[in-house]
């Protein structure tokens, strides 16, 4: 399997605090990748360090074979990204948002209504696709997020915490979306989250970051053998607040 991130001693400071502390992470082709870790833990530090959009103190990235610190477009060009706080264009359709995002990245003209289409498809908005993005929810939001970032056709997607206050249908939604779109277009897909029993349920691999340190990383049969000894078949949370307690 190839690895399409890996970084070597990946660290970032902020003001001489370091908070992501010499990262050393392998992603493979084709996975859904789980990156835990309580608030401040800095996650989000990562992925924006490996999309290119905040430079690292130390230590590289290789993504998708290129070094987002020199070829930072390369990177986005490739690379879908769902923020922690998507924004749209409340004035403009759901259909029209994603028509500005294909243009910037630089969609044919011709093949664009096509593509709009098929990602409304995707993500089920189809039927909703001429209301106004202002007046969305905020599960209609979160999946028209997703569909901008389906429009360039990633090969790799960074999705931080995409079922954030998401009720429970919404949730189930969202984590199959995510699901079948890893299968059927053999994406790759980092979540990051909190949420352990939504990333168990989608994750064959995960990692546990702690205070910038990445403290486990595996899939959840490896880190579950790690951590077991009691006489039951440690859960996701349990392994999660074994680190958490000695983090
Ligand atoms: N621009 C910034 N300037 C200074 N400190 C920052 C900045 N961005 C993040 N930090 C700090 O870096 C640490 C890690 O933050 P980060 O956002 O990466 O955490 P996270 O794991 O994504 O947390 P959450 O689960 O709350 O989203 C925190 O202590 C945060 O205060
Ligand atoms: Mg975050």
């Amino acid at each position: 399997m190839a690895a399409v991130i890996q970084t070597r001693d990946l660290t970032k400071a902020y003001n001489g605090q370091v908070v992501v502390d010499r990262l050393n992470l392998e992603v493979e082709e084709g996975e859904i990748f789980g990156f835990l870790g309580p608030n401040g833990a800095g996650k989000t530090t990562t992925l924006l360090m490996l999309l290119g959009l905040t430079e690292p103190t130390a230590g590289t990235a290789r993504v998708l074979g290129h070094d987002p610190v020199r070829e930072p477009l390369a990177v986005k060009r490739q690379v879908g990204y769902l923020p922690e706080h998507v924004g749209f264009y409340s004035d403009l359709t759901a259909r029209e948002n994603l028509a500005y995002v294909g243009r910037l990245n630089q969609i044919p003209e011709e093949e664009l209504p096509r593509r709009v289409e098929e990602c409304l498809e995707a993500v089920g908005l189809a039927a909703e696709a001429d209301k106004l993005a202002g007046a969305y929810s905020r599960g209609m939001r979160q999946r028209l997020g997703i569909a901008e970032l389906l429009i360039k056709q990633p090969k790799l997607v960074f999705l931080d915490e995409p079922t954030l206050g998401l009720d429970p249908d919404g949730i189930n939604r969202m984590l199959e979306m995510i699901v079948t779109l890893s299968r059927e277009r053999g994406m790759t897909v980092v979540v990051s989250s909190h949420l352990l029993h939504q990333v168990q349920r989608i994750c064959q691999r995960v990692g546990i970051m702690m205070g910038g340190r990445l403290v486990a990383v595996g899939t959840i049969e490896e880190l579950a053998r790690q951590a077991a000894g009691g006489d039951h078949e440690p859960s996701l949370e349990d392994i999660y607040m074994r680190y958490f307690r000695e983090g």
